[in-house]
């Protein structure tokens, strides 16, 4: 579809793969990786990201639905896709004709399977370890061993649990260290078969740098799932590893106008102009991700200066207060300039969206996945002329 739009999101895939050389250098060799690109790919596009990756060398990908794996399968991607979330009767159905991987977390999930594989399919068995999530209960482990032994054409590939803490794995009284150890013990009951055992999401793979050798973090390869450092983000407060955020998210001053001290900006008339003002309209609202929460409180860049966002946010724009823009860069006329949501500085740098999450209560996590999919996403970088072909 052609787009006339000037707010978009631009998609560095030479950073995802910066980003995956960190994961696999962590991973090393013979390790379960599975990128997670679920949620269109943390909003960075499900199809570009697995491609490039696929490219790189990765074998399994992650997605929650079965309607993201469909649409991969849709658009010709042929690796393995893991299902992450679960179904019912008619999903084991959809999951074995589009050959997807089932991770199964209930008995009831067993037998839908089971009853429909007509021939040999991989499955993954969820055990729930302390996220209370799915999975099944660690006292079934000898009970769903056994099934295995048994079934005709399941062949289990693994067993897998999510961590709930996984930004304290490095620390041996963490949440994380009590789940490793449950998933170690679950795993002593499938000996017989040859399978991995993953758990380590984002916070887990960065913690493996700061663990203790001695720690079951490292004494085990757990296999990888990483989502969030992917994408250039990692869990608030653990040590910088160097990532580079892969989407930068882009507008531009639609129009710039001046108002009278007194006059308020949006909906409810929430703010006032304490002094005459220069302000700028944004064509970006909370229908492309601009969290309504950052009403009078969030900041943009233009021109490389802060410029608050004034008033409430829109559906479909938002305000900012230009006077600072102004004095500080001495240029009167910002009307159809950049403006800089996060992302990469034009100048170099980074202007990171756990700013827009810190203002709003959220974490990047839910920053990512807010940008709608009205925003267009333009790809860049090397990495994806080697795709498009
Ligand atoms: C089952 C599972 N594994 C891995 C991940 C990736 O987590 P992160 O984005 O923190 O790396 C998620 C994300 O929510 C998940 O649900």
């Amino acid at each position: 579809m052609e787009n006339y739009r000037q707010t978009f999101s631009e998609i560095n895939l030479d950073h995802l793969l910066h980003n995956w050389s960190h994961v696999t250098q962590l991973a090393g060799t013979d390790r379960f990786v599975c990128p997670m690109v679920k949620a269109n790919a943390y909003g960075h596009g499900a199809f570009e990201v697995a491609s490039c990756l696929e490219k790189e060398g990765a074998k399994y990908f992650g997605v929650c639905l079965i309607e993201e794996g469909l649409a991969l399968r849709e658009s010709g991607f042929k690796s393995e896709l893991l299902v992450y979330g679960g179904f019912d009767k008619q999903g084991a159905e959809k999951i074995l004709e589009y050959q997807m991987t089932p991770v199964i977390s209930t008995w009831e999930q067993l037998k839908f399977i089971e009853s429909q594989a007509d021939s040999p399919v991989k499955v993954h068995i969820k055990f729930e370890t302390g996220m209370n999530r799915l999975g099944f209960d660690r006292s079934e482990a000898e009970k769903v061993s056994e099934y295995f032994k048994k079934s005709k054409n399941l062949k289990l590939k693994a067993v897998l649990t999510h961590l709930a803490c996984s930004d304290d794995a490095a620390a041996d009284s963490g949440m994380s260290v009590s789940q490793l150890n449950v998933l170690a013990e679950i795993k002593s009951f499938f000996k017989p078969f040859d399978i991995f055992a993953h758990a380590l999401n984002s916070g887990g793979i960065l913690s493996l740098s700061e663990a203790p050798e001695s720690s079951i973090l490292k004494k085990e390869r757990w296999g990888f799932r990483p989502g969030l450092m992917l994408y250039g983000y990692q869990p608030a407060g653990m040590k910088s590893a160097g990532l580079k955020p892969v989407m930068t998210f882009k507008s531009v001053v639609q129009i710039q106008r001046s108002v009278p001290a007194g006059a308020t900006v949006s909906y409810g008339a929430t703010w006032k102009a304490k002094r005459d003002s220069q302000i700028g309209v944004i064509p970006a609202g909370y229908a492309d991700g601009i969290k309504r929460q950052l009403s009078n409180s969030g900041e943009v860049t233009i021109g490389g200066v802060s410029a608050p966002i004034i008033g409430i946010v829109c559906m479909d724009f938002f305000m900012v207060d230009l006077t600072e823009v102004i004095l500080k860069t001495g240029k009167e006329n910002w009307q159809n300039e950049e403006v800089l949501l996060f992302g990469e500085k034009s100048s170099g740098g980074f202007v990171s969206a756990d700013e827009w999450a810190n203002q709003t209560n959220s974490i990047s996590w839910e920053i990512l996945t807010s940008v709608s999919s009205r925003v267009p996403r333009h790809y860049l970088g090397n990495a994806f002329s080697i795709i498009k072909d």
